[in-house]
């Protein structure tokens, strides 16, 4: 299966600010015994974070859009399933496997992969059925980890992998299944050691919602974003390019480098443009960026390579 093109208004674009009032209102409402103990996912808690010098420029989209209009099929292929089904989800105790090609692989606590103080740093995100937000992560450098971890000479490309878990994410669960499990990425080593590369634990300044990926999600502002993988539970250094779910799922429409390029068509719509989700009904679309904007720090990543045939 592949995307479905977005032609009409969703419901989530209409109603996101009623679902976002009523998280609200139940954690203010409910009382403190409540609050702790019976939200789904994490109590939304506060992240120590410092400022930094990516994206002041930008003006992040509403946080209620951010969490009620998602791509997470594990939880289900609507926009509306994985804030609806993601609150099922375990994220704690979370550890990550770190093997391959690399001197010191091991199994590490989510405690010790992550700095206790991480950076706010708001990124354009770029969806490759063509619209976009502009989201205030926090998170730290990839290149953070992999270093800790020593990459050997041999190792040029860098696997992910996401949680299977059928009993906590309903998308995994039945007979039809629309992906295969689990959902895989990877990058070239380079790219995973770009400064723009980050492992993101939350969103305006508190924890990752569950439907946006939580623990541990990784952000690569400048592909398109389902390279961006969620709930990370593996990574893995290679020698050889690792192969990524929606490439496995239909090769001619979605390449291993998934690039942001308006001017390299999706088979079935234009990349030219794109919408902003959270601009209103009667929003503009806007003109796509090489690059989703971010060509000048990366464009030297591919230099020489027809990105018409890399896509
Ligand atoms: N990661 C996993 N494990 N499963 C998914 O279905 N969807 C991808 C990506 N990461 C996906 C995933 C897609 S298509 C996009 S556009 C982004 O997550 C959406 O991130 P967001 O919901 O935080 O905006």
């Amino acid at each position: 299966m592949a995307y479905r093109p977005v032609h009409k208004i969703p419901s989530s674009e209409i109603t996101p600010k009623s679902v976002y009032l009523n998280r609200r209102s139940l954690m203010a409402g409910a009382g403190a015994a409540f609050a702790a103990g019976m939200l789904p996912g994490h109590a939304w808690a506060k992240l120590e974070t410092k400022p930094s010098k990516y994206g002041a420029d930008l003006k992040p989209t509403a946080e209620e859009y951010i969490t009620s209009y998602n791509n997470f099929y594990e939880f289900g292929t609507g926009k509306a399933d994985p804030s609806e089904n993601a609150g099922s989800l375990t994220t704690s105790p979370w550890s990550v496997k770190v093997d391959g090609l690399v001197a010191k692989p091991g199994t590490l606590a989510l405690e010790d992969i992550v700095p206790k103080v991480q950076e706010d740093r708001t990124y354009r995100h770029r969806c490759v059925e063509a619209w976009s937000m502009v989201i205030p992560w926090v998170g730290f450098q990839l290149s953070d980890l992999l270093t800790k971890v020593e990459p050997l000479g041999s190792a040029k490309y860098v696997a992910f992998e996401t949680l299977v878990r059928p009993d906590e994410m309903p998308g995994q669960k039945g007979f039809f299944q629309p992906l295969d499990w689990p959902y895989v990425e990877g990058l070239r080593l380079d790219e995973a050691m770009h400064p723009l590369t980050i492992l993101a634990t939350g969103l305006y300044g508190e924890e990752l919602p569950n439907q946006n990926g939580a623990p541990l999600r990784l952000v690569v502002p400048w592909k398109y974003g389902f390279k961006s993988i969620k709930s990370i539970v593996r990574i893995t250094l290679t020698e050889k390019e690792p192969p990524t779910t929606w490439n496995k799922a239909a090769s001619n429409e979605y390449g291993f480098y998934s690039n942001v390029n308006p001017n390299v068509d999706h088979p079935r719509w234009s990349q030219a443009t794109e919408r902003p989700i959270g601009g209103g009904l009667l929003s503009q679309r806007q003109p796509t960026l090489m690059f989703n904007g971010y060509e000048d720090e990366v464009a030297s990543l591919y230099t020489g390579m027809d990105l018409k045939k890399y896509f």
